[in-house]
């Protein structure tokens, strides 16, 4: 279904586009055109190496508002500072964002106009990263994506394909029409607001001694993915976290936890909720009892006999509660072959409501990577989804919510 351009989230919104140098800028005027087609306001920052690939006089045409430049314009600073441009926003938008600019960002620095009012805003933060794959790929900026993401900035893209430089790869920006609609589904509608939900993300440490422990390869990605969506469509969410390197999700309660029943613990305390989705990998056994010292190789004496005790099933257990369990309860079946059938198997064991089964064998590259193959099982007839990111899993799975509880 299209929506009609008039009905968009954008309409009366106030857009600061800031375009960085990059190749991409050559796009600036076709995303400026998207955005108030669907009556956004959009007024333009240029950067100075900007200005190598577009102009600001193409940039003025179409946004039919003056372009800012320079921060050092005596006349800008008496007229409208840089402060006051960043706030009259109700978005700023960086596309293309360059390695540079985001550099930049994440280490608060700003040498000119477009940098300072990054740092000046109060307003939600948006970036089209837009870069040679290499340099999208090295670890500075990753690392520096990974610094912004978890100051709550928003970021759509890159895309993988073939760049102007002739690798190919992701780094080219996100079309215009992505763009809108990431901007699109920040403004729009928030389906969960007023409900609470409950997230498990990331694997279990369970210690055998002061300095070992048992855990898995679970990254936490798909898990905070789904964390950051629910929380863009208004739940109240909290997110029961083991050790990951996933930065918070903007918006969302963290609590960091260790062991499955550390997990359980902070599940229970975060009760009541209307929504909880069981993510984490948690481990299924722990070590009987914990050595109070490092345990010693001692010389012949052979490797350590550990004893196990079974862990407690943080899904049964929120499934089975009498009392205020979760009005739906999701969990996982991370599968390697009959998938759907030993999901269909775990939702009945585990008693919660509906189980997003995925094939997590290593061909598939689902664990620690950043795709996976879902099948939603619930009462109904298993509905099967594409591949997709674990970005898109998490849209999807809260737009199921959001139809089953008939928010939409
Ligand atoms: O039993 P299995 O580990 O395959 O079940 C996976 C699902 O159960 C996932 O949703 C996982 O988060 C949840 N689980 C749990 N507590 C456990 C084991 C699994 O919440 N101890």
């Amino acid at each position: 279904m299209t929506v009609p351009i008039d009905a968009s989230p954008l309409a009366g919104r106030r857009v600061l586009l800031i375009v960085g140098g990059g190749i991409a800028a050559v796009k600036a005027p076709d995303l400026i055109r998207r955005l108030r087609e669907r009556g956004a306001a959009v007024r333009c920052v240029l950067t100075q190496a900007g200005h190598e690939f577009t102009t600001p006089l193409a940039l003025s045409s179409l946004s039919e508002d003056r372009v800012f430049t320079d921060l050092f314009d005596l006349t800008d600073e008496s007229e409208m500072g840089h402060i006051q441009l960043s706030r009259q926003a109700d978005i700023v938008l960086v596309a293309p964002a360059t390695a540079n600019l985001m550099g930049r960002m994440a280490a608060g620095m700003a040498p000119d106009l477009a940098a300072t009012l990054l740092l000046a805003t109060d307003k939600p933060v948006m970036l089209a990263p837009a870069m040679n794959v290499r340099m999208w790929l090295h670890p500075a900026t990753q690392r520096n994506l990974a610094l912004l993401q978890g100051d709550g900035v928003m970021v759509v893209g890159p895309n993988e394909g073939n760049m102007a430089c002739g690798e190919f790869g992701p780094g080219r920006m996100a079309e215009p029409l992505e763009i809108v609609a990431a901007l699109e589904a920040h403004f729009g509608p928030r389906p969960l607001q007023g409900l609470r939900a409950l997230v498990t993300s990331g694997p279990t440490h369970e210690p055998i001694d002061p300095v070992r422990y048992i855990a898995n390869r679970s990254s936490g990605k798909q898990g905070h993915a789904i964390a950051a969506a629910l929380a863009r469509a208004g739940a109240k969410t909290v997110l029961v976290s083991g050790p990951t390197s996933q930065p918070d999700p903007a918006g969302v309660e963290v609590r960091r936890i260790e062991t499955a029943r550390q997990m359980l613990d902070a599940c229970e305390a975060a009760l009541p909720a209307d929504i909880a989705v069981c993510a984490a990998a948690v481990a299924d056994w722990r070590v009987a009892t914990e050595a109070g010292e490092k345990l010693k190789k001692e010389k012949g004496g052979g490797p350590p006999g550990l004893a196990f005790a079974e862990n407690p099933d943080i899904l049964a257990t929120l499934s089975g509660r009498a009392e205020a369990r979760p009005g739906l309860v999701i969990g996982f079946a991370a599968e390697t072959e009959k998938v759907i059938e030993h999901a269909v198997a775990k939702r009945q064991r585990k008693g919660c409501d509906w189980i997003l089964a995925n094939d997590v064998s290593p061909a598939t590259g689902t664990f620690g990577g950043d795709n996976n193959s879902v099948t939603l099982i619930s009462a109904g007839e298993p509905d099967t989804w594409p591949p997709l990111s674990k970005q898109q899993v998490a849209e999807r799975l809260v737009q199921r919510i959001a139809l089953h509880l008939g928010r939409t």
